[in-house]
């Protein structure tokens, strides 16, 4: 007879096998969940090494077949596509060219992998010689220019094959003007997952080696501010009344409470995007011996599907496919 000061319930009990542990598991991370976000650059003819994100590349504009067939056989089933331009200028009209980078990029990883879900960024910075995410008119980002803008190269991008539209300007209105835009183009049946909670982040800080960002200022005036998560609620919620098919939080690990946040407000599907300062966080520590790489990189990525994400944007995607 066990003493009644001993426990009657043992969480433990649950825990003592990995058979047990794998029955009551609650949530898990496929190939299913994963969007894999990559760079391609115009005008080089080998892969770049990004210092700041060791294990990513810059790709060849002009090997994304070769680049493509490696990603399928890793088991990647998404992927989200930058551009690293070398047509520059005040507006970013080279991503709203039909012969521009974006367009060119969108249907060569179409044609090399039809089946894969291919969604387009919808923004400027990679684009303009200013780095910001639009036109600027006095010193600031003018809003409804760059919606006007953001349809064109939205279109350009659904024409060319984009399967998804990603808006990340963080322009408001921006989610409006693009169902309109692509609706009245005949694009009715292309989604838009907006990036509808992205915070004025410094976690973006390896991002902008990697896309070729000429940033010189910041982007306070159009993301949100870290302290804001009420805002972000609002953000988050308009840009599902404004018939985005799809909201994103993001950077991800430290924005967990807007994540589970947001997920007890709306019930469309969810994204989150581990940023490359997150993904140079993990990388880093487990260079220096401090982390062990291959489970911090799944349990980064679980703890995303438990606070309320249903798509996972990582830079890990490949490598996390590989060893699972
Ligand atoms: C810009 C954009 C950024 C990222 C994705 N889209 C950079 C920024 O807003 O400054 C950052 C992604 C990352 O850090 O991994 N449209």
């Amino acid at each position: 007879m066990s003493s009644s000061t001993y426990p009657m319930t043992r969480m433990r009990r649950l825990r003592r096998t990995a058979g047990l542990r794998d029955l009551v598991r609650e949530n898990s991370v496929t190939a299913d969940d994963l969007i894999y976000p990559m760079f391609f650059e115009e005008g080089i003819d080998a892969d770049t090494p990004i210092t700041a994100m060791p294990g990513i590349m810059r790709h060849p504009e002009s090997q994304i077949a070769r680049v493509m067939d490696g990603l399928s056989e890793d088991g990647v089933k998404a992927v989200m596509l930058f551009g690293v331009s070398h047509n520059k200028d005040a507006t970013g009209s080279d991503s709203f060219s039909r012969d521009g980078l974006l367009a060119r990029m969108t249907r060569d990883v179409k044609k090399a992998a039809p089946h894969m879900v291919v969604m387009a960024d919808a923004c400027f910075c990679e684009y303009t010689d200013h780095g910001h995410c639009g036109v600027v008119e006095n010193g600031d980002v003018h809003n409804d220019q760059t919606l006007d803008n953001l349809v064109a190269q939205a279109i350009v991008a659904a024409d060319a094959g984009a399967d998804v539209i990603a808006p990340s300007g963080m322009m408001d209105g921006m989610v409006q003007a693009l169902r309109h835009g692509l609706d009245a183009a005949g694009h009715t049946q292309v989604p838009i997952l907006s990036y509808s909670s992205k915070f004025a982040s410094t976690f973006y800080g390896p991002f902008r080696e990697a896309a070729g960002s000429e940033l010189k200022g910041d982007r306070k005036a159009y993301q949100m501010d870290p302290a804001n998560g009420r805002e972000s609620m609002r953000e988050s919620l308009l840009d599902e009344a404004e018939g985005a098919d799809m909201l994103m939080v993001k950077p991800g690990m430290p924005y967990m409470d807007v994540l589970a946040r947001l997920r007890d407000r709306t019930d469309l599907p969810l994204a989150v995007y581990q940023v490359s300062g997150e993904y140079a966080m993990i990388r880093f520590a487990a260079q220096a011996g401090a982390l062990d790489e291959s489970s911090a990189i799944h349990e980064s990525l679980v703890s995303f599907k438990r606070a309320g994400a249903d798509l996972i944007l990582s830079y890990f995607t490949p490598e996390y496919l590989r060893r699972s």
